[in-house]
């Protein structure tokens, strides 16, 4: 079956779907951006599961339970801080796509939202951003997947169009 992958704007913490994948840093015990506003919707019980897990490496995630939200999971993934290119960023960022569609994959997750991993505090610009995530998210489910529905959460206007460019343009 046909995965199908959108973009759409809106707070990620208010969506209805099976997991959703959080911004976080390496500690995995908050933050600010979106990392804050997942901690701040689920609830207190989500920093005490997060201190159990060790932190979490840039480019890997960990998967929590989702608390208060109405997802099933959380999964917390690391990007990179964007250091001009060169450092292996887009290699970072595709990983942290990646382990988060596996780690959905292992947990039969049907409906999936992505925020735009690295591109507020951590710098990473939103229009090579958005072609590593669509990119690497097409490559992920390229087999059988559990997946079904990929939503590119944007907050911006700016971001949303950026990520539709890149979903509408034919795939060659
Ligand atoms: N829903 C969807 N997207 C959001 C929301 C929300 N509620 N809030 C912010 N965004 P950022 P990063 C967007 O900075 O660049 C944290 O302190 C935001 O506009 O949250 O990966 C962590 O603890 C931007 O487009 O994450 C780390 O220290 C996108 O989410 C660091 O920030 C990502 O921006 C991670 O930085």
């Amino acid at each position: 079956m046909v995965t199908s992958l959108r973009a759409i704007r809106s707070d990620i913490t208010k969506l209805q779907v099976d997991a959703i994948v959080n911004a976080a840093n390496s500690s995995l015990l908050g933050g600010g951006g979106v990392d804050g506003a997942i901690h701040r919707a689920a609830g207190p019980d989500l920093v005490h599961e997060c201190r159990l897990l060790g932190g979490c490496k840039t480019g890997d995630a960990k998967v929590t339970k989702a608390y208060r939200l109405s997802a099933r999971y959380i999964i917390h993934t690391v990007g990179p801080v964007w250091r001009g290119g060169d450092s292996g960023e887009p290699a970072l960022l595709a990983s942290c796509y990646r382990r988060c569609i596996e780690l959905a994959e292992q947990r039969a997750v049907t409906s999936i939202a992505f925020p735009s991993i690295s591109t507020g505090i951590y710098g990473y610009p939103i229009e090579l951003a958005a072609e590593v995530a669509v990119k690497t998210v097409r490559e992920s489910l390229a087999g059988d997947s559990s997946v079904r529905e990929v939503i590119f959460c944007c907050f911006s206007p700016e971001d949303l169009s950026q990520y539709e460019r890149v979903l509408n343009r034919p795939i060659l």
